[in-house]
């Protein structure tokens, strides 16, 4: 395989303006077991982190949740001052009691102290993607689009995103305010939105896969993607990659590690182009 470069993914100008490589860096894994407190080796992770940039990684997600703070704090810690053009998505929605634990709470007040908190912890004047990262069924819809527009508006944040959501969600939060992400799970195996993909590549809208490797189970060598792996001299994840980079151009993926090895293999999938026969083998597995 090439030399990991993420520059050769293309780039995609997030909300029109924000100009990112396509290959970017999921930071959700850097942190403790149930994604609770700090990384079992936090050395590796700070290494990670250092490593992003230099491979040509201009696109790093996070949250509030991870960890929570974990994930962000750790991103200041190993990257701040950034390097001018690296865009960080952060997001909030979630309250973490514990490892696994994860509870929808999208009350403004608690979306506000999540958004204030990140700025804080990234230390940053404002966050460049800031994602709503789930639509809480107990909370007036109107109230939690109307917080993300105030947001906007006080510069708080320079572009604001949804995540998992259903094309008509997307549509009710546009009349508010302009969405520049979704943020949905997706991949080869896993096609439940391949309708809001369609939607979001109509719309110039970015989308980013979430679990784009399944979580890992796609990337372990007995994975169903092993057979075009092998055809092409590549690795399972770096075909989990290259098809959802191939699948349109506005796709902006985050494979997620704590692993500088993992890191540099999934980042060479910029590089790899599978041919049609591949794509369409890929396909019938969704
Ligand atoms: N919006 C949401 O609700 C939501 C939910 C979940 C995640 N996310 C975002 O999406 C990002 C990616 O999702 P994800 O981390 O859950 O899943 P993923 O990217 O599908 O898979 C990550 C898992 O795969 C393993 N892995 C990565 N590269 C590998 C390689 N080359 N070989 C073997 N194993 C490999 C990692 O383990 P190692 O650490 O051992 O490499 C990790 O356990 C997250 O970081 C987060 O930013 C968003």
């Amino acid at each position: 395989m090439s030399t990991p470069d993420a520059t050769l993914a293309g780039t995609f100008a997030i909300g029109g303006d924000l100009v990112v490589n396509r290959l970017g860096f999921g930071a959700m894994r850097i942190t403790g077991p149930g994604i609770f407190g700090p990384p079992a080796d936090r050395d590796e992770a700070i290494r990670v982190l250092k490593r992003v940039p230099e491979l040509g990684i201009n696109f790093i997600d996070t949250a509030d949740s991870y960890g929570p703070h974990v994930s962000e704090e750790l991103i200041r810690e190993a990257l701040h001052p950034y390097a001018k053009g690296l865009v960080i998505a952060t997001k909030a929605g979630f309250q973490r009691p514990g490892p696994d634990d994860w509870r929808i709470d999208c009350r403004p007040e608690q979306l506000r102290r999540g958004i204030e908190g990140s700025l804080k912890r990234l230390g940053v004047e404002q966050i460049d993607l800031w994602q709503l990262h789930r639509i809480d069924s107990k909370v007036d819809r109107r109230l939690q689009f109307e917080t993300i527009k105030s947001f906007r508006d006080e510069g708080l944040a320079r572009h604001v995103g949804l995540s998992e959501v259903s094309i008509a969600d997307i549509e009710e939060a546009r009349r508010y305010v302009p969405i520049a992400t979704v943020q949905n799970r997706y991949g080869p195996t896993d096609r439940h939105s391949d309708d809001v993909l369609d939607y979001c590549t109509q719309h110039g809208i970015g989308f980013i896969p979430w679990a784009p490797l399944g979580s890992g189970r796609l990337a372990r060598q007995d994975s169903v993607l092993d057979a075009v792996a092998r055809r092409n001299n590549a690795t399972p994840s770096q075909v989990a990659i290259a098809w959802a980079l191939q699948r349109s151009p506005v796709v902006l993926m985050i494979p997620g590690t704590s692993k500088v090895a993992h890191l540099e293999e999934n980042t060479a999938a910029a590089g790899l182009k599978l041919s049609a026969a591949d794509i369409a083998e890929l396909d019938r597995l969704g």
